[in-house]
């Protein structure tokens, strides 16, 4: 897709990755709905905003109604909890399904129409490394990410008939407030923005944006043991 010619929603588009996308596609000639929680968060010339809450179906349905002519739409919005499963409070649990998953669906259903309109279109689902793999503190988001993957696949299929491309974005720590907690390697979500955009314009349909994405895919192949050695160990 030619993303000159493109009129974008972006969900999370305040801050983090979702604003580098923002920033990189009004640069490219895009036309761009910033979505955020709070609209006086969003600081970009030429950024249009519009008030959007993922987990929130009035909320998504006013913002599908607000923005017009979208032909790209990326799923961005992202929670990190980092609730443990045993002890954590479960309405962190369910907060990152309600953000990933409920309200990945949410946009994607309350936009599908609008993209249709478009010729078909496209939308970029923002996954993680942590879709394939989990860790003791990050099992409620991993386990959100698992979900948004499987359902990012189903919407392949069921868009496919009106033309629209969905494509996967798949990356490990990145520079953010998200990661701020976490002292490991980190990609500069500039960069993972800019690859994700070239790879949509060249029609792929996913996108691994580092190392530790090719490696962790490469070891599903290898089952629970390749994934968690020190378990198969004991
Ligand atoms: N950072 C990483 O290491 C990493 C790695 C792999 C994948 N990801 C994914 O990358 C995406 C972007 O994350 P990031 O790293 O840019 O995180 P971030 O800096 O924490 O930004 C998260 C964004 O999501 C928005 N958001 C959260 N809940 C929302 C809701 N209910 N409705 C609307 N917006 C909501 C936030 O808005 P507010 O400002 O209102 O909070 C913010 O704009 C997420 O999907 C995340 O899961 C991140």
């Amino acid at each position: 897709m030619d993303l000159s010619t493109t009129t974008a929603f972006v969900t999370g588009a305040n801050r983090g990755l979702g604003r580098h996308f923002a920033q990189q596609l009004l640069a490219g000639g895009a036309t761009v709905y910033g979505g955020a929680r709070n609209t006086d968060s969003i600081d970009i010339p030429g950024l249009i905003p519009v008030t959007i809450d993922v987990t929130d179906a009035a909320s998504v349905a006013a913002a599908a109604d607000t923005a017009r002519g979208v032909s790209l739409l990326i799923n961005n919005a992202g929670s990190f909890t980092g609730a443990s499963f045993l002890d954590g409070p479960l309405d962190d649990i369910r907060l990152e399904m309600e953000t990933h998953y409920f309200g990945t669906l949410a946009v994607a259903r309350a936009f599908a129409p609008q993209l249709a309109a478009a010729g078909g279109g496209a939308v970029l689902n923002v996954l993680s490394v942590l879709s394939w793999v989990t860790f003791p503190t990050s099992g409620a988001y991993s386990a959100a990410k698992s979900a948004e993957w499987s359902l990012t696949n189903a919407l392949r299929l069921e868009l496919a008939a009106q033309g629209t491309l969905v494509t996967a974005l798949h990356v490990g720590y990145m520079d953010t407030d998200m990661a701020a907690h976490v002292d490991a390697p980190k990609s500069d979500p500039a960069s993972v923005a800019k690859l994700a955009l070239e790879a949509l314009q060249a029609g792929e349909i996913e996108i691994l944006a580092d190392d530790v994405s090719r490696q962790v895919q490469a070891g599903l192949a290898g089952g629970a043991a390749a994934l968690y050695p020190a378990l198969a160990a004991r």
